[in-house]
């Protein structure tokens, strides 16, 4: 079977150059390997949890998912869906907080780390904290268990959210799953290759220091005045300079070949100026953002195109999600009611005659010795007269099932209520083919 690999994309902010590098580049270049059946999703519903505002709820779903199409994402290979698009995922959310214990999202980080915010800042513990947030991990649990994907490439920052996940897949397999896995157990993965990229000031490229260089937004000469800023040492031109530890020259070889790597080092090694270098990093990366950028205006444009591919995607994914949730719902109990006593249609008459019928031998309060054969379902085909001896009971029971219909000839018994001849032979056939 192939390797499930899926992964959730928050949809909140504009995407930089460190989410490129590190997220969007190595996740497209996975979904390539053969033997991989992928599933990325825009975790909107996870968006709603940070954000309340509607418009950029509205504007970084289109521009995440243009993002991803631009960067070369091939959704012929890959299904690609938003996660509100799929009422499944919220189904199986219920299921799941029944049999996750309060005690596990206690103890979670990101809540965690809210509740300690707060009382730094002198309010209650749980002033910030919804109920969304708290739940967190849970909603994560069923974008992944729905799919029984394998594999979930996250940040380091989402490892204890896989391990939740695994948790409580567990707990509803040993609770609902009768010896069969409902739930495939996931794995974190974490890109140990990838680097993260250094932003302006060297610590990593993140929005919360205010230190990105953007990837698509204000065209080619915002990221010219990004590169621009990025903090050298203050050597001069003609100066030889370490590419070591120079976080201009780790932003350069996250885009470069071998070759162009070695032939940027010894320059600098041999005096290049930074100024230069800039300039070198700013064509080197707009050679291979440019096109994308190009690419990401003409989708954002036409936002119909987006809104139908994640249609399509959802189509896809609907097909894994909606069958397995039937299955979930059938095994914690919330079935369709059928009553036992109802008339059998023909088709359900027709599938119990080739499931086998069971001889069965008992005592009553009379103290005499019965037995009588009872089809799968449970409908009563043949009951005995009473014998003294349970010997006699058993002996034509051993018949029954060597002779089958013939020894209906000079058996003591009557057939069931609701039964026929026709039906009562056919049983023992079955019986005796079955012992066969
Ligand atoms: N919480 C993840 C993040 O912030 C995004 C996410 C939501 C996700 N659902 C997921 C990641 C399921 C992997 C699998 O990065």
């Amino acid at each position: 079977m192939s390797q499930r690999v899926l992964t959730g994309i928050t949809t909140t902010g504009t995407p930089h150059l460190g989410n490129y590098v590190g997220a969007i580049r190595p996740a497209i270049a996975a979904s390539r390997e053969p033997g991989v059946e992928s599933f990325f999703f825009l975790a909107d519903y996870h968006a709603l949890i940070k954000c309340d505002d509607p418009d950029r709820i509205e504007r970084s779903r289109l521009e995440i998912a243009a993002t991803w199409l631009a960067a070369g994402l091939d959704t012929s290979r890959v299904t690609f869906y938003r996660q509100s698009d799929i009422p499944e995922i919220t189904e199986l959310n219920w299921l799941l907080t029944c049999v996750t214990a309060k005690g596990q999202m206690n103890r979670a980080h990101a809540y965690k780390a809210t509740v300690d915010a707060a009382v730094a800042a002198g309010e209650e513990p749980d002033a910030n904290v919804t109920m969304g947030l708290y739940c967190y991990p849970i909603l994560m649990a069923a974008d992944i268990l729905l799919f029984n994907a394998h594999r979930v490439p996250v940040g380091r920052d989402q490892v204890q959210h896989i391990e939740m996940a695994r948790d409580v897949a567990q707990r509803f397999n040993h609770l609902f799953g009768r010896g069969k896995d409902l739930f495939v157990l996931p794995q974190a993965e974490i890109e140990e290759s990838v680097a993260t990229l250094p932003g302006l000031d060297g610590r990593k490229m993140s929005k919360s220091y205010d230190n990105t260089v953007p990837l698509f937004e204000g065209g080619a000469k915002a990221l010219k005045d990004a590169i621009a800023r990025i903090v050298t040492d203050s050597k001069l031109p003609g100066e030889p300079k370490d590419p070591e530890g120079a976080h201009l020259v780790t932003i350069h070889d996250a885009f470069a070949d071998a070759a162009t790597r070695a032939a940027f080092h010894a320059d600098l090694r041999s005096g290049l100026g930074w100024g230069d270098a800039k300039q070198r990093v700013v064509q080197l990366i707009e050679a291979h953002v440019g096109p994308m950028r190009d690419r990401y205006a003409d989708l954002v444009a036409h936002p119909e195109r987006i809104e139908d591919i994640l249609q399509e995607g959802a189509r896809k994914a609907r097909t894994t999600a909606t069958p397995l949730l039937a299955e979930l719902r059938q095994a914690v109990g919330l079935r369709r009611m059928v009553a036992a006593s109802q008339p059998r249609t023909a088709k359900e008459a027709g599938a119990e005659k080739s499931a086998v019928p069971v001889f069965k031998q008992y005592r009553e309060a009379d103290n005499l010795f019965y037995f009588k054969l009872t089809a799968a379902d449970g409908s009563l085909l043949l009951q005995s007269q009473g014998f003294a001896e349970g010997r006699e009971a058993g002996g034509w029971v051993k018949r029954f099932k060597t002779e089958g219909a013939a020894a209906l000839a000079d058996a003591p018994v009557t057939l069931g209520e609701g039964t026929d001849r026709v039906a009562v032979d056919a049983a023992l056939t079955a019986l005796v083919a079955a012992q066969a």
